[in-house]
């Protein structure tokens, strides 16, 4: 299984980056690869910018990659409620090649926050509309108060029940 593992953020400092590598860590024999969203960083869309110059060359690599994978591992970063702009700007790019995003990609859907909230917002947003965009949802796990439910200092997760979860979830990426 090639898999296909980024955060929706373009933090440095991503805590949904460092849930999105200790997930991916939990999948058996999973060849991983990961994609930053600073290397697809494009022009906000618009139509007018799309009628003058088409789609970019980023949009098309980051579609090629979703379709050169077996599954998705995505953690989402939770801005106002919804998803981070840098997300949604390449979304956006995206479905202008092909509304089904995702191609029918198996994913597994992350999601936190520092906030006791988890960011599960902005996940059951992703998880509601995946059928549109051709995301085959197998599992969604929102981690809450992130700094205290992860242990930075180890990379590992203080929570039980959480990383219990989280296996649970990525075995449905496994080989
Ligand atoms: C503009 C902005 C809006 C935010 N809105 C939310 C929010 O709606 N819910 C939430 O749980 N956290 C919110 N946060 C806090 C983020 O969860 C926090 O910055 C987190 O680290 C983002 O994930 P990341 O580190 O992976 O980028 C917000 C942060 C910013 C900068």
């Amino acid at each position: 299984m090639k898999i296909l593992a980024f955060a929706a953020s373009t933090s440095s400092q991503s805590i949904n980056r460092r849930l999105v590598e200790y997930a991916a860590g939990l999948i058996e024999g999973a060849d991983i690869e990961y994609v930053d969203l600073n290397d697809y960083e494009m022009p906000v869309y618009s139509s007018d910018r799309e009628g003058a110059g088409g789609i970019p060359e980023f949009a098309q690599q980051f579609y090629e990659k979703i379709g050169a994978a077996d599954g998705l591992l995505i953690s989402f970063a939770e801005h106002n409620g919804n998803y981070t702009a840098a997300y949604k700007n390449l979304f956006d790019w995206v479905s202008r090649i092909d509304q089904k995003v995702f191609q029918s990609k198996p994913s597994v859907l992350l999601a936190t926050s520092p906030g006791k909230g988890g960011a599960v917002t902005v996940l059951k947003m992703a998880e509601a509309s995946a059928p549109h965009f051709g995301m085959e949802v197998k599992a969604a796990v929102s981690v809450p108060s992130f700094y205290d439910t992860f242990d930075s200092e180890s990379g590992q997760m203080r929570n039980d029940e959480i990383r219990m979860q989280l296996k649970a979830a990525v075995s449905h990426l496994a080989a």
